[in-house]
């Protein structure tokens, strides 16, 4: 299981905390023996030792704190020329402090724009750039697919596998997949569909319109219940493997794109079964820090509409 075997290692905030637990409890000490002693306090006297006792820490170990400029650590450089987006995550410090970095202007080297990456963000008012992008990397899925369209970026499809193969082995069912990857060309046609179905409005509420769709990434991925012959993806939420990837698709690498009571940030309606792989490090944090979309992840605006 991908998920069992992901190294759960200390991350730099706990490693710091492990320092610097017992240099506060000797400062508490050092504190209360400069309490016990007598001295009438004034302005200089009430100073704390801190200053000494920082200057005792050891250097070694606060290396392993995010970076101030993590843009500068060869680790990152190195990581984002190879394409490799987990250590590019990595040298940041892990998915928290990746975050924290783009959260706070620090990461000027990462673009959520970036269609090939794994943090790209495409929603309403963030667009695939360019328009017609096509990703370099992709396979067949390696699941029972019911569309024509079986392409998948290759990393998406890995995890998928790991994660079908989870799920069936919990007794939870079989998972299988509508579709992942979709073409601008195709994505006009299933948009133009639901316009003519439903009309715009409504349309606008379950299908990205050309351009907008994550699917063309490659990184997003409708699954399906495959019990008896597979369902669609509107059946997928009141299945027992919906209920399971609700609960374990972070551990592969995914999160649901477009949760209940989320229309408001996203635009859209819930879609248990619409999952976007971020990659491991980035679905953990974003299980761990509770968030709901990845627009408040990345602490974006709220995209509920087109531009124009
Ligand atoms: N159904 C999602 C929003 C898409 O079309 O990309
Ligand atoms: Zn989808």
């Amino acid at each position: 299981m991908r998920g069992a075997m992901h190294p759960r290692h200390a991350s730099p905030r706990s490693r710091v905390l492990t320092i610097a637990l017992p240099i506060g409890l000797a400062v508490t000490a050092l504190g209360a023996m400069w309490a016990m002693t007598e001295v009438t306090p004034t302005a200089d006297a009430v100073a704390p030792p801190l200053p000494a006792v920082a200057a005792q820490l050891p250097s070694v170990e606060f290396a392993s704190v995010a970076p101030a400029d993590p843009c500068g650590e060869p680790a990152v450089v190195d990581a984002l020329a190879a394409g490799d987006d987990e250590a590019v995550i990595a040298a940041f410090g892990g998915g928290a402090d990746f975050r924290d970095a783009i959260v706070a202007g620090s990461a000027p080297c990462i673009s959520l724009a970036d269609p090939a990456r794994r943090w790209v963000v495409v929603n309403k008012t963030h667009p695939l750039a360019p328009e017609d992008y096509e990703p370099s990397q992709m396979t067949e899925a390696p699941v029972q697919t019911t569309t024509a369209s079986r392409l998948i970026r290759t990393d998406t499809a890995a995890a998928l596998g790991d994660m079908a193969e989870a799920l069936n082995a919990s007794g939870s069912g079989v998972l299988g997949m509508n579709n992942a990857y979709r073409s601008y060309g195709l994505q006009v046609s299933n948009y133009s569909g639901q316009v003519s179905a439903a009309g715009q409005a409504e349309a606008d509420l379950g299908s990205a319109r050309p351009g907008f769709s994550e699917h063309q990434t490659g990184l997003a991925v409708d699954v399906v219940a495959c019990d008896s012959g597979c369902g669609g993806i509107d059946a997928f939420g009141a299945t027992a493997e919906s209920e399971w990837v609700a609960a374990h698709a972070w551990e592969y690498g995914f999160i649901v794109r477009y949760e209940a009571d989320a229309t408001g940030t996203t635009g859209y309606e819930p879609e248990p079964w619409h999952l976007r792989y971020v990659g491991p490090e980035l679905a953990s944090a974003y299980h761990e820090g509770g968030y709901h979309t990845l627009e408040e992840f990345f602490a974006l605006p709220a995209a509920p509409d087109y531009a124009h």
